[in-house]
């Protein structure tokens, strides 16, 4: 691309990358246009598959909205600060005022916000590998040095704390822990959780754990919450309503301090100085925590047998158990599948030209491994929001498509769109054009359900 001098992008953007809304939805947007239906399974946004926000939080939102049309305090309205602090003694977390607890445009804007009122030119932040991007994103723009500690495949993307002790250097600020996580679903057993505390206290590293998919656990899982383990550094804890209150246009979140708290004053001025610049969080959305932090938690029916959740992510395991291809630690948390190739069958299986073949030939969006900043090449992430008979579909595409790698080498194109038979055409060693003519009626009707307008995209 040619740019004018004048309009080049800052440096400081040269290190960052966010693929879930990279290239490749942007070619599964064009393909829209086209008049293709795709799958996308690569944004974990709950209101693109059918999940509502409780309805008493819409209400709480719509009763103080007269409430709402001047700026709030930088770190929040009190009763939202406040529900925070009792969701947090419920969870045995001890110590907590409405003092310690900052209210943003999300977790997201959180991160960025707590990341930069860290961070010197060159300090490092421990992120995990698998990570949620933004994390590494975030240190990177901040001038920090991300350095990746990794969550191996064949420990079940779980930790080794002696692993991470070994990365700890002078320069080290910071250790970010997801948890359960985000792309992998494993949720940390608590002697792991014990030994990063120890590690993050001994090392005086400020303990950055996001926890936003906290309830979200499967088959009797426990979510530990971090500050129950941290208390001689200072913890915070990220959470908010996108995900366990299906709420992320509501751009909620919010950060608590715990631990030496009475230590950080400096760095808590500053983050409030940070807080200030941008005036406030959306003020008429905060109206909704209390109501959703208090009383039925209606994310517990979903995670249970029976459930939407519950019966999606089975679906996930029996597909993938099924699979000559794939494997998959079972996720225990959270709202993913990080699938894995086996590369002993497909030894040249590159997880970005699956992606783009997978989206071109059966028109179904998946995110590759490689833009969760791992080394390896053979994983996809698949969100399990969609019900379970479009998850079944959806594998049902990836097999085919992994068959013709198997059979006419990882290179194949094979002719046709989503139903027309990849493998035979594969087979039959048909040179074949990488889109099909456009398909305007939907591939199945579990398909239909999930369909996302074009518009809708970048929700
Ligand atoms: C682990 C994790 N942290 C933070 C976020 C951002 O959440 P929010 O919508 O509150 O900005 C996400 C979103 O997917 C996430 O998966």
């Amino acid at each position: 691309m040619n740019t004018d001098h004048a309009f080049r992008p800052s440096d400081s953007l040269s290190s960052v990358r966010y693929e879930i809304r990279g290239h490749l939805a942007r070619r599964a947007h064009e393909l829209e246009r086209q008049g293709y239906e795709i799958v996308s399974l690569n944004i974990g946004n709950p209101r693109l598959f059918g999940f509502r926000t409780p309805e008493t939080m819409r209400l709480a939102m719509i009763e103080n909205m007269s409430e709402s049309e001047g700026y709030c305090h930088q770190k929040g309205i009190f009763p939202a600060r406040e529900a925070v602090v009792m969701q947090q003694q419920a969870r045995g977390v001890g110590g907590v005022s409405a003092e310690e607890v900052f209210v943003g445009n999300g977790v997201s804007e959180l991160i960025d916000l707590v990341l930069r009122a860290l961070l010197n030119r060159g300090d490092e932040v421990l992120v995990p590998s698998p990570d949620y991007p933004l994390w590494t994103a975030a240190v990177n723009l901040n001038a920090g040095r991300a350095v990746h500690y990794p969550c191996h495949p064949r420990n079940h993307f779980i930790p080794d704390p002696e692993e991470v002790a070994s990365l700890v250097t002078r320069r080290t600020r910071a250790i970010v822990i997801i948890n359960p996580n985000n792309p992998t679903g494993a949720t940390y057993p608590r002697p792991v959780l014990e030994a990063l505390a120890r590690l993050a206290e001994r090392r005086r590293l400020v303990v950055f754990s996001d926890e936003i998919y906290d309830q979200m656990v499967y088959d009797g899982t426990e979510s530990i919450p971090m500050a129950t383990l941290v208390h001689d550094t200072l913890c915070t804890t990220l959470s908010g309503l996108s995900k366990i209150y299906r709420a992320c246009g509501y751009r909620v979140g919010w950060a608590v301090f715990s631990g030496r708290v009475r230590d950080a004053g400096e760095y808590l001025s500053a983050l409030e100085l940070l807080s200030s610049l941008r005036l406030c969080s959306n003020v008429p959305a905060q109206w909704a925590v209390q109501t959703a932090i208090g009383g039925h938690q209606s994310v517990r029916e979903l995670v249970s047998a029976g459930g939407r959740l519950y019966e999606s992510r089975r679906a996930l395991l029996e597909a993938t158990g099924r699979s000559r291809f794939l494997q998959l630690h079972p996720p225990t948390g959270a709202m993913y599948g990080f699938v894995g190739v086996d590369t002993a069958q497909l030894p040249d299986f590159d997880d970005q030209q699956f992606a783009l073949d997978l989206l071109e030939q059966k028109h179904v969006l998946v995110v590759p491994g490689v833009s969760f900043n791992v080394p390896y090449r053979n994983h996809f992430r698949v969100t399990t929001l969609p019900d379970a008979d479009t998850l079944r579909m959806v594998f049902g595409r990836i097999e085919e498509l992994l068959c013709a790698y198997a059979t006419g080498g990882a290179g194949v194109r094979a002719a046709g769109g989503a139903a027309s038979g990849v493998a035979e055409a594969a087979a039959a060693g048909a040179a074949a054009p990488r889109v099909a003519a456009p398909r305007v009626a939907a591939a199945s009707s579990a398909a239909s359900n999930v369909v996302v307008k074009a518009q809708d995209r970048f929700k």
